[in-house]
């Protein structure tokens, strides 16, 4: 049961995962950036796929990148661009995902920002299955982190990430235990 990881940015996620002994067979970006060096790094194959066309031809080449690869399971961990049905048909069930909020509040890009705007005292994480309802999908895991008065995003960020990078890599070992 291998994992192909989706990143965009810096890859912290991307390295709590590498940092278990997780079956990562390839990562994905959409655009150069610092977690395909921490892939290189350990040398794992990488593979970029720059946005471009519509989302649903994107998101074939996304696949033909994931393919060849033996994954089974597909970790976004920091992908920033939406995905359409070609990856839900070719993994159904099976595309998973970090947000750095207690869904169903503050969906979006600008979750940690928007959390924080509206004066929320607790956030936290949700690890979810990826739909094409975006970040609606059935939750794996959630755990709170409470917002201090002193919080700027970055900071709150910080903590929220802390808590991402230990409850990801546990729910995808138990995605994939359940699997073998
Ligand atoms: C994480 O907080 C994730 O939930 C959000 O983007 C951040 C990615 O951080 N979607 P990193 O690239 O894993 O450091």
């Amino acid at each position: 049961m291998a994992i192909g990881v989706l990143v965009s940015g810096t890859g912290s996620n991307l390295e709590a995962i590498l940092d278990t002994d997780l079956p990562v067979t390839v990562v994905v970006a959409d655009r150069q950036c610092k977690a395909l060096e921490l892939a290189a790094a350990h040398g794992i194959p990488t593979a970029v796929v720059e946005r471009g066309g519509d989302r649903v031809e994107f998101t074939h080449r996304i696949v033909d990148a994931l393919d060849g690869h033996d994954v089974d399971l597909v970790a976004m961990a920091g992908f920033m661009t939406i995905l359409e049905k070609p990856i839900f048909d070719a993994y159904p069930g099976r595309v998973i995902n970090t947000h750095p909020s207690l869904l169903p509040s503050f969906r979006g890009a600008h979750a940690v920002a928007d959390a924080l705007a509206a004066g929320v005292k607790v956030t936290g994480c949700t690890i979810h299955v990826t739909t094409p309802d975006v970040d609606n999908g059935p939750i794996l895991a959630q755990e709170a982190v409470p917002v201090l008065d002193d919080d700027t995003v970055e900071s709150l960020h910080e903590r929220v990430k802390e808590v991402e990078h230990r409850i990801y890599p546990e729910v995808l070992r138990r995605l994939v235990g359940g699997a073998t």
